[in-house]
Protein backbone atom coordinates (compact mmCIF):
# COMPACT_ATOMS: atom_id res chain seq x y z
CA UNK A 1 0.00 0.00 0.00
CA UNK A 2 3.02 2.48 0.28
CA UNK A 3 2.25 2.79 -3.62
CA UNK A 4 -1.00 4.31 -2.70
CA UNK A 5 -1.71 8.20 -2.50
CA UNK A 6 -3.75 9.76 -0.17
CA UNK A 7 -5.47 11.25 -3.36
CA UNK A 8 -6.35 8.03 -4.33
CA UNK A 9 -7.73 6.87 -1.35
CA UNK A 10 -9.91 10.47 -0.93
CA UNK A 11 -11.27 9.34 -4.22
CA UNK A 12 -12.16 5.55 -4.08
CA UNK A 13 -13.67 6.72 0.01
CA UNK A 14 -15.86 9.05 -2.02
CA UNK A 15 -17.16 6.67 -4.92
CA UNK A 16 -17.78 3.86 -1.76
CA UNK A 17 -19.44 6.50 0.23
CA UNK A 18 -22.07 7.24 -3.09
CA UNK A 19 -21.88 3.81 -4.54
CA UNK A 20 -21.31 6.10 -7.56
CA UNK A 21 -18.62 7.18 -10.02
CA UNK A 22 -20.31 10.01 -11.09
CA UNK A 23 -21.42 11.11 -7.69
CA UNK A 24 -17.73 11.30 -6.53
CA UNK A 25 -16.73 12.83 -9.34
CA UNK A 26 -19.39 15.39 -8.97
CA UNK A 27 -18.48 15.77 -5.08
CA UNK A 28 -14.33 16.13 -5.80
CA UNK A 29 -14.94 18.31 -8.80
CA UNK A 30 -13.33 15.91 -10.97
CA UNK A 31 -13.90 14.44 -14.24
CA UNK A 32 -15.71 11.02 -14.11
CA UNK A 33 -12.53 9.22 -16.14
CA UNK A 34 -10.36 10.36 -13.80
CA UNK A 35 -12.36 9.13 -10.73
CA UNK A 36 -12.19 5.66 -12.93
CA UNK A 37 -8.75 6.20 -13.27
CA UNK A 38 -7.59 6.73 -9.62
CA UNK A 39 -9.98 3.68 -8.65
CA UNK A 40 -8.18 1.62 -11.09
CA UNK A 41 -4.83 2.29 -10.00
CA UNK A 42 -5.40 1.92 -6.45
CA UNK A 43 -7.11 -1.93 -7.49
CA UNK A 44 -4.00 -2.29 -9.00
CA UNK A 45 -1.91 -1.06 -6.11
CA UNK A 46 -4.00 -3.82 -3.73
CA UNK A 47 -3.98 -6.21 -6.14
CA UNK A 48 -7.70 -7.44 -5.99
CA UNK A 49 -10.95 -5.54 -7.51
CA UNK A 50 -12.28 -2.98 -4.85
CA UNK A 51 -16.01 -2.82 -6.87
CA UNK A 52 -18.12 -4.87 -8.62
CA UNK A 53 -21.19 -3.54 -10.99
CA UNK A 54 -24.07 -5.61 -10.97
CA UNK A 55 -26.97 -4.57 -12.97
CA UNK A 56 -27.05 -0.68 -12.83
CA UNK A 57 -25.32 -0.56 -9.12
CA UNK A 58 -22.29 -0.22 -8.18
CA UNK A 59 -20.96 -2.71 -4.79
CA UNK A 60 -17.79 -2.77 -3.10
CA UNK A 61 -16.06 -6.11 -2.66
CA UNK A 62 -14.88 -8.16 0.29
CA UNK A 63 -11.53 -6.04 -0.18
CA UNK A 64 -12.98 -2.60 -1.04
CA UNK A 65 -15.02 -3.32 2.05
CA UNK A 66 -11.60 -3.52 4.07
CA UNK A 67 -10.08 -0.63 2.35
CA UNK A 68 -13.38 1.56 3.06
CA UNK A 69 -13.45 1.41 6.84
CA UNK A 70 -9.76 2.02 6.64
CA UNK A 71 -10.13 5.19 4.67
CA UNK A 72 -12.92 5.97 7.53
CA UNK A 73 -10.04 5.28 10.34
CA UNK A 74 -7.59 7.51 8.81
CA UNK A 75 -9.53 10.53 7.44
CA UNK A 76 -11.24 10.54 10.68
CA UNK A 77 -7.77 10.26 12.15
CA UNK A 78 -6.48 13.13 10.03
CA UNK A 79 -9.55 15.38 10.53
CA UNK A 80 -9.18 15.37 14.69
CA UNK A 81 -5.43 16.55 13.74
CA UNK A 82 -6.27 19.11 11.71
CA UNK A 83 -8.79 20.44 14.04
CA UNK A 84 -5.97 20.06 17.52
CA UNK A 85 -3.78 21.71 15.18
CA UNK A 86 -5.89 24.35 14.75
CA UNK A 87 -6.81 24.21 18.82
CA UNK A 88 -3.77 24.24 19.72
CA UNK A 89 -3.31 27.58 17.43
CA UNK A 90 -6.10 28.77 19.18
CA UNK A 91 -7.38 29.52 15.60
CA UNK A 92 -11.43 28.77 14.51
CA UNK A 93 -10.44 27.69 11.47
CA UNK A 94 -11.19 24.07 9.70
CA UNK A 95 -14.55 22.43 8.58
CA UNK A 96 -17.67 22.01 10.73
CA UNK A 97 -19.79 19.14 9.54
CA UNK A 98 -23.35 19.19 10.03
CA UNK A 99 -26.13 16.55 9.33
CA UNK A 100 -29.65 17.65 9.77
CA UNK A 101 -33.25 16.69 8.95
CA UNK A 102 -35.37 18.05 5.67
CA UNK A 103 -37.42 20.25 7.75
CA UNK A 104 -34.07 22.13 9.35
CA UNK A 105 -33.13 23.72 6.18
CA UNK A 106 -35.41 26.39 7.26
CA UNK A 107 -34.07 27.55 9.77
CA UNK A 108 -29.89 26.14 9.91
CA UNK A 109 -28.47 28.20 6.63
CA UNK A 110 -30.00 31.38 7.87
CA UNK A 111 -27.97 30.78 11.34
CA UNK A 112 -24.43 29.81 9.98
CA UNK A 113 -24.65 33.17 7.84
CA UNK A 114 -23.72 35.39 11.26
CA UNK A 115 -21.45 32.50 12.54
CA UNK A 116 -19.50 32.40 9.19
CA UNK A 117 -19.10 36.09 9.49
CA UNK A 118 -17.75 36.32 12.62
CA UNK A 119 -15.32 33.07 12.07
CA UNK A 120 -14.38 33.24 8.43
CA UNK A 121 -11.59 30.76 8.46
CA UNK A 122 -14.91 28.12 9.02
CA UNK A 123 -15.92 26.17 5.79
CA UNK A 124 -19.18 24.43 6.34
CA UNK A 125 -20.28 21.06 5.09
CA UNK A 126 -24.32 21.08 5.51
CA UNK A 127 -25.84 17.88 5.00
CA UNK A 128 -29.51 18.03 4.54
CA UNK A 129 -31.20 14.70 4.11
CA UNK A 130 -34.20 12.61 5.97
CA UNK A 131 -33.97 11.29 9.54
CA UNK A 132 -33.10 7.87 8.61
CA UNK A 133 -29.75 9.13 6.77
CA UNK A 134 -29.29 11.72 9.43
CA UNK A 135 -29.12 8.63 11.82
CA UNK A 136 -26.92 6.38 9.65
CA UNK A 137 -24.08 9.45 9.26
CA UNK A 138 -24.61 9.50 13.29
CA UNK A 139 -23.79 5.86 13.35
CA UNK A 140 -21.24 6.21 11.12
CA UNK A 141 -19.60 9.30 12.71
CA UNK A 142 -19.82 10.95 9.67
CA UNK A 143 -20.18 14.48 11.26
CA UNK A 144 -20.07 17.02 14.31
CA UNK A 145 -23.23 17.74 15.10
CA UNK A 146 -26.77 16.13 14.04
CA UNK A 147 -30.24 17.97 14.10
CA UNK A 148 -33.42 15.90 14.15
CA UNK A 149 -36.58 15.60 15.77
CA UNK A 150 -37.00 11.81 16.72
CA UNK A 151 -34.10 10.93 19.13
CA UNK A 152 -32.57 7.03 18.46
CA UNK A 153 -33.46 4.84 21.11
CA UNK A 154 -30.52 2.85 21.52
CA UNK A 155 -27.98 5.17 20.95
CA UNK A 156 -25.69 6.63 23.47
CA UNK A 157 -25.74 10.68 22.74
CA UNK A 158 -25.58 14.15 24.19
CA UNK A 159 -29.21 15.59 23.80
CA UNK A 160 -30.23 19.67 23.42
CA UNK A 161 -33.64 20.82 22.51
CA UNK A 162 -33.41 23.47 20.15
CA UNK A 163 -36.19 24.79 18.51
CA UNK A 164 -40.15 23.90 18.29
CA UNK A 165 -40.76 22.07 15.58
CA UNK A 166 -44.62 21.59 14.87
CA UNK A 167 -46.58 19.37 11.90
CA UNK A 168 -49.66 20.59 10.71
CA UNK A 169 -51.70 19.51 7.93
CA UNK A 170 -51.54 21.50 4.54
CA UNK A 171 -54.39 21.67 1.95
CA UNK A 172 -55.07 23.99 -1.62
CA UNK A 173 -55.79 27.44 -0.24
CA UNK A 174 -59.79 26.66 -1.71
CA UNK A 175 -60.18 23.08 -0.54
CA UNK A 176 -63.22 22.79 1.34
CA UNK A 177 -62.45 21.91 4.70
CA UNK A 178 -60.30 25.54 5.35
CA UNK A 179 -63.27 27.07 6.42
CA UNK A 180 -64.10 24.13 8.69
CA UNK A 181 -62.90 24.21 12.56
CA UNK A 182 -61.82 20.96 14.56
CA UNK A 183 -61.87 18.82 11.82
CA UNK A 184 -61.88 14.69 12.73
CA UNK A 185 -59.11 12.68 12.27
CA UNK A 186 -61.53 10.50 10.82
CA UNK A 187 -63.02 12.89 7.99
CA UNK A 188 -59.33 14.17 7.27
CA UNK A 189 -58.54 10.08 6.45
CA UNK A 190 -61.07 10.19 3.53
CA UNK A 191 -59.14 12.54 1.39
CA UNK A 192 -55.85 11.69 -0.51
CA UNK A 193 -53.15 11.78 1.41
CA UNK A 194 -49.28 13.09 0.06
CA UNK A 195 -46.29 11.62 1.94
CA UNK A 196 -43.06 11.51 2.56
CA UNK A 197 -40.94 8.70 1.68
CA UNK A 198 -40.14 5.93 3.95
CA UNK A 199 -37.34 6.44 6.21
CA UNK A 200 -38.37 10.00 6.90
CA UNK A 201 -38.99 11.25 10.46
CA UNK A 202 -42.20 13.25 9.44
CA UNK A 203 -43.70 10.10 8.13
CA UNK A 204 -43.37 8.49 11.22
CA UNK A 205 -44.74 11.00 13.25
CA UNK A 206 -48.08 10.92 10.94
CA UNK A 207 -47.90 6.91 10.58
CA UNK A 208 -47.98 7.18 14.79
CA UNK A 209 -50.84 9.46 14.87
CA UNK A 210 -53.24 8.00 12.64
CA UNK A 211 -52.18 4.11 13.50
CA UNK A 212 -52.70 5.24 17.38
CA UNK A 213 -56.08 6.24 16.32
CA UNK A 214 -56.44 3.11 14.05
CA UNK A 215 -57.72 4.94 11.13
CA UNK A 216 -56.00 4.14 8.13
CA UNK A 217 -54.88 6.55 5.50
CA UNK A 218 -55.38 7.15 1.79
CA UNK A 219 -51.80 7.40 0.32
CA UNK A 220 -51.95 8.64 -3.21
CA UNK A 221 -48.37 9.53 -3.78
CA UNK A 222 -44.62 9.54 -1.78
CA UNK A 223 -42.66 12.23 -2.39
CA UNK A 224 -39.09 12.84 -1.13
CA UNK A 225 -39.02 16.50 -0.27
CA UNK A 226 -41.03 19.05 1.31
CA UNK A 227 -41.34 21.52 -1.38
CA UNK A 228 -42.08 18.82 -4.06
CA UNK A 229 -45.07 17.86 -1.67
CA UNK A 230 -46.39 21.23 -1.25
CA UNK A 231 -46.65 22.00 -4.83
CA UNK A 232 -48.61 18.60 -4.98
CA UNK A 233 -50.85 19.47 -3.09
CA UNK A 234 -51.26 23.02 -4.59
CA UNK A 235 -51.83 20.97 -7.50
CA UNK A 236 -54.77 18.96 -6.43
CA UNK A 237 -53.11 15.99 -5.28
CA UNK A 238 -53.98 15.23 -1.83
CA UNK A 239 -53.53 16.80 1.80
CA UNK A 240 -50.23 16.58 3.80
CA UNK A 241 -48.77 16.95 7.06
CA UNK A 242 -45.64 18.75 6.89
CA UNK A 243 -43.64 20.91 9.81
CA UNK A 244 -45.13 24.80 9.61
CA UNK A 245 -41.16 25.70 9.05
CA UNK A 246 -42.02 24.75 5.29
CA UNK A 247 -44.48 27.24 5.16
CA UNK A 248 -41.71 30.21 6.29
CA UNK A 249 -41.15 31.57 2.83
CA UNK A 250 -44.58 31.36 1.45
CA UNK A 251 -45.85 34.43 -0.03
CA UNK A 252 -49.37 36.03 1.79
CA UNK A 253 -51.16 34.87 -1.70
CA UNK A 254 -50.09 31.19 -1.51
CA UNK A 255 -51.92 28.31 -2.50
CA UNK A 256 -51.62 26.10 1.10
CA UNK A 257 -53.80 26.79 3.58
CA UNK A 258 -53.25 25.31 7.27
CA UNK A 259 -56.12 23.07 8.30
CA UNK A 260 -57.58 22.99 11.98
CA UNK A 261 -57.50 19.68 12.71
CA UNK A 262 -58.28 17.86 16.09
CA UNK A 263 -54.72 16.42 17.43
CA UNK A 264 -52.73 19.09 15.59
CA UNK A 265 -50.51 20.71 15.40
CA UNK A 266 -47.72 17.71 16.43
CA UNK A 267 -46.07 19.08 18.42
CA UNK A 268 -42.23 18.23 18.35
CA UNK A 269 -39.06 19.55 19.05
CA UNK A 270 -35.49 19.99 16.95
CA UNK A 271 -32.96 18.20 19.18
CA UNK A 272 -28.89 19.25 18.75
CA UNK A 273 -27.15 16.25 19.27
CA UNK A 274 -23.87 14.07 18.82
CA UNK A 275 -22.36 10.84 20.01
CA UNK A 276 -21.68 10.80 24.08
CA UNK A 277 -18.07 9.98 23.99
CA UNK A 278 -17.11 12.02 20.97
CA UNK A 279 -14.57 15.40 21.18
CA UNK A 280 -15.95 18.09 19.76
CA UNK A 281 -13.44 20.44 17.87
CA UNK A 282 -12.99 24.00 19.39
CA UNK A 283 -15.19 25.00 15.87
CA UNK A 284 -18.32 22.46 16.53
CA UNK A 285 -17.97 23.22 20.10
CA UNK A 286 -18.05 27.26 19.09
CA UNK A 287 -20.73 26.25 16.48
CA UNK A 288 -22.89 24.34 19.51
CA UNK A 289 -22.67 27.28 22.16
CA UNK A 290 -23.77 29.83 19.22
CA UNK A 291 -26.55 27.54 18.29
CA UNK A 292 -28.02 27.14 21.55
CA UNK A 293 -27.27 30.52 22.94
CA UNK A 294 -27.29 33.17 20.22
CA UNK A 295 -28.50 30.94 17.23
CA UNK A 296 -31.59 30.11 18.94
CA UNK A 297 -32.66 33.83 19.92
CA UNK A 298 -32.19 34.68 15.89
CA UNK A 299 -33.93 31.54 14.80
CA UNK A 300 -37.13 32.50 17.46
CA UNK A 301 -37.19 36.27 16.56
CA UNK A 302 -37.15 34.92 12.98
CA UNK A 303 -40.26 32.45 13.45
CA UNK A 304 -41.97 35.08 15.97
CA UNK A 305 -41.20 37.71 12.89
CA UNK A 306 -42.63 35.90 10.73
CA UNK A 307 -45.94 34.71 12.40
CA UNK A 308 -46.67 38.11 13.48
CA UNK A 309 -45.89 40.15 10.06
CA UNK A 310 -49.24 40.38 7.89
CA UNK A 311 -47.21 40.43 5.36
CA UNK A 312 -45.06 37.41 5.25
CA UNK A 313 -47.65 34.79 5.19
CA UNK A 314 -50.82 33.48 3.48
CA UNK A 315 -54.07 33.86 4.90
CA UNK A 316 -53.80 30.18 5.71
CA UNK A 317 -51.15 30.45 7.96
CA UNK A 318 -52.46 33.55 10.10
CA UNK A 319 -55.59 32.11 10.84
CA UNK A 320 -54.01 29.35 11.73
CA UNK A 321 -51.85 30.65 14.11
CA UNK A 322 -54.21 33.22 15.44
CA UNK A 323 -56.65 30.41 16.16
CA UNK A 324 -53.69 28.68 17.68
CA UNK A 325 -52.69 31.52 20.32
P1 LIG B 1 -37.61 14.20 7.87
O1 LIG B 1 -37.48 14.71 9.34
O2 LIG B 1 -36.90 15.17 6.98
O3 LIG B 1 -36.95 12.85 7.95
O4 LIG B 1 -39.07 14.09 7.57
C1 LIG B 1 -38.02 15.92 9.66
C2 LIG B 1 -38.32 15.98 11.11
O5 LIG B 1 -38.32 14.89 11.76
O6 LIG B 1 -38.57 17.09 11.56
Amino acid sequence: MNQATLHQLKVFEAVARHSSFTRAAEELFLTQPTVSMQVKQLSKVVGMPLFEQIGKRLYLTAAGRELYSTCREIFDRLSQFESSISDLKGMKQGTLRLAVVTTAKYVIPRLLGPFCQRYPGVDVSLTVTNHEYVLESLANNRDDLYILSQLPEDADINVHPFLENPLVVLAPHNHSLVQESNVSLKRLAEEYFIMREPGSGTRKAVQKLFDEHDIPLKVKLDLGSNEAIKQAIAGGLGLSVLSLHTMALESPNSQLAILDVENFPIQRYWYLIYPSGKQLSIIARTFFDYLLTEGKEIAEQTVFAWQNHPDSQSEGVRSFLASAS
